[in-house]
């Protein structure tokens, strides 16, 4: 089953605590955390703090999207604010395979993140560090974005490769994960879904209301999904 993934950056940044307590009683499967530094983005959002506040809130998966240059300053940071998992990206860490054994030696699971122009063959020899993959289905920095129609073909050719060589690691899908797209990210082998404002966070619609039919959509497609899974 397609695991949901509330982008608390698109949340109501004055009550985050209110939100969570919310989505986790409607059940959810793990928050993004979207952390940026605006230089490797030209934005700013959420940085530790942030997260060791909510850390007591909530016993749901903390995922922590480092949009950072060289993210590898700041592991022990995130690891020490209560982080389950941390995806660093690919094009901001000059020794990527270091990087991801320092998340794993805090026991947390390390992600490696992609923009949509970066190619799979950058994990070509991290397979054995990597635990879940983040493709950017949008360019990172911003939520509100439209959903790069090349990247679905990037999810089916990751989804090939992890399944020929018989791994076990998740697909995160990061973007504009909309009604109109979560049917096919989830047909071409997409298990994780960050909702931001495209499926979850809406200005006309209660974030109760707006969980439940999210869940309700994805349970319409579980033929699809059981097909994938
Ligand atoms: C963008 C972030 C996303 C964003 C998703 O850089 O990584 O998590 O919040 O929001 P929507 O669904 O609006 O694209
Ligand atoms: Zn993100």
């Amino acid at each position: 089953m397609a695991k949901i993934g509330p982008s608390l950056m698109c949340a109501d940044m004055g009550n985050l605590e209110d939100s969570v307590k919310r989505l986790d009683k409607g059940k959810v499967d793990f928050y993004h955390f979207d952390v940026m530094d605006g230089t490797f983005v030209p934005n700013f959002t959420m940085g530790p703090d942030m997260i060791k506040t909510l850390r007591s809130h909530s016993t749901t998966l903390f995922d922590v999207h480092l949009m950072i240059k060289e993210p590898e300053r700041y592991i022990e940071l995130f690891a020490d604010a209560g982080a389950d998992m941390i995806s660093v990206h690919a094009e901001a860490t000059i020794h990527l395979q270091r990087t991801l054994q320092s998340i794993r030696n805090r026991g947390l699971k390390a992600g490696v993140a992609l923009n949509p122009s970066t190619p799979l063959s950058v994990l070509d020899y991290v397979w054995d560090t990597v635990d879940y993959v983040v493709l950017m289905t949008v360019n990172p920095g911003f939520a509100g974005q439209k959903f790069i129609p090349l990247t679905f073909e990037k999810i089916a050719q990751l989804k090939e490769t992890i399944v020929q060589k018989e791994l076990d690691i998740e697909i995160q899908v990061d973007g504009n994960i909309s009604y109109d797209t979560i049917p096919k990210v989830l047909e071409k082998g997409a298990d994780m879904l960050v909702c931001g404002t495209s499926s979850l966070f809406k200005k006309d619609k209660s974030l109760e209301k707006a969980l439940e039919e999210l869940h309700s959509f994805l349970d319409s497609l579980t033929g699809k999904n059981k097909v994938n899974s």
